[in-house]
């Protein structure tokens, strides 16, 4: 079906040719205009961008061979067809592999030609629509994951507060873990991807504590080396837990946020820089915020002295790097 609305450029040097297909096709009802130069052509589809442009190969000057992957790559929804004589077929086959649609040979049969034009007009229509419309699925797809995220997200965020929530100690420990560890990868200067993994990790590095005897972290007392070695199951748990539903990033952080820098931690399998990034980062942002609330064997320090400490354990427990990025930014304000 022929599209009143559909706009034809026609470019040829010789001015007959022009007006031959210019009347053809303005008798068809498509709206046409005329360009006797490549330049011309490009001056013209600048303020009028046609549907389809009919190029002639042979113009003294840009070629039509050379100004189509030009129009191609500016203007990539029109259509091209080759105006090419008799004797040239296989430089209008070098053109369709360049991206033109169809070819017509001069000297031109007018019958043909509309044809040919309605045919490609047609072709480009039903590619318009189908590009839109895969754009527009990807746009839903896109959405839709930001939306699933966002619910997944406030799941995992509520489930995290229940859990802390039936302990004094704990309540909204994750959460102030979570800012803490957004200002150092912040200050580190982290990619927005590492960013997220890092909020995913902090907000639920403790799950696996749902696996802990209670009794036992809410002992008053020193721990026993035993005791002590169970609470820390916590970690290898909860990244069992989790490995589902985020990707591997996400859990080895969780299952690394207990590793010391120096390696010394019993059962540790790696150490320095092979602990994952978000891990040493977390192992910071856990410490500090541990130390700043009360503890059912202590109270809680003040944030000057938890400082002091974690300068102390730079390059022992912790990492210097994410140390001095945890120390540059204002942490008592943060952990508010
Ligand atoms: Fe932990």
């Amino acid at each position: 079906m022929m599209n009143q609305r559909d706009s034809i450029l026609v470019v040829d040097d010789e001015v007959a040719i022009r007006r031959l297909l210019r009347q053809k096709l303005s008798r068809q009802g498509y709206h046409c205009e005329e360009a006797g130069s490549a330049v011309e052509a490009l001056g013209k589809m600048k303020s009028y961008s046609a549907d389809l442009v009919i190029l002639d190969i042979k113009m003294p000057g840009k070629s039509g061979m050379d100004l189509l992957p030009e129009l191609k790559v500016n203007y990539p929804d029109t259509a091209v067809i080759m105006a090419t004589a008799v004797t040239e077929p296989g430089i209008a086959i070098q053109c369709m592999k360049q991206g033109a649609s169809d070819y017509i040979c001069k000297p031109f049969n007018l019958e043909e030609v509309a044809l040919g034009v309605e045919r490609t007009l047609e072709k480009r229509r039903l590619e318009l629509q189908i590009k839109e419309y895969q754009e527009h699925l990807q746009q839903k797809v896109d959405q839709q994951t930001v939306e699933i995220r966002r619910l997944f997200l406030g799941a995992i965020e509520a489930l995290v507060f229940a859990l802390e929530a039936k302990d004094k100690y704990t309540a909204g420990h994750s959460r102030r873990v979570t800012e803490i560890a957004l200002a150092i990868g912040r200050e580190l200067g982290l990619p927005e991807d590492d960013i997220e993994d890092l909020r995913w990790g902090s907000l639920m590095h403790d799950v696996g504590k749902i696996a802990v005897d209670q009794s036992i972290q809410n002992e008053p007392g020193k721990l026993t080396p035993e005791e002590y070695e169970h609470i820390m199951t916590h970690a290898n748990v909860g990244a069992g837990i989790v490995r589902p539903v985020v990707n591997d990033r996400v859990v080895e952080m969780i299952a690394h946020h207990h590793d010391r820098y120096d390696g010394t931690r019993l059962d540790q399998s790696v150490a320095g820089e092979d602990i994952p990034l978000g891990a040493r980062i977390l192992a910071i942002a856990d410490a500090f915020d541990a130390m700043t609330s009360d503890r059912p064997y202590r109270p809680a320090m003040a944030v000057e002295e938890a400082l002091q400490e974690i300068r102390r354990c730079i390059g022992t427990q912790f990492d210097p790097v994410v140390g001095s990025a945890f120390l540059g930014i204002d942490a008592s304000r943060t952990a508010l």
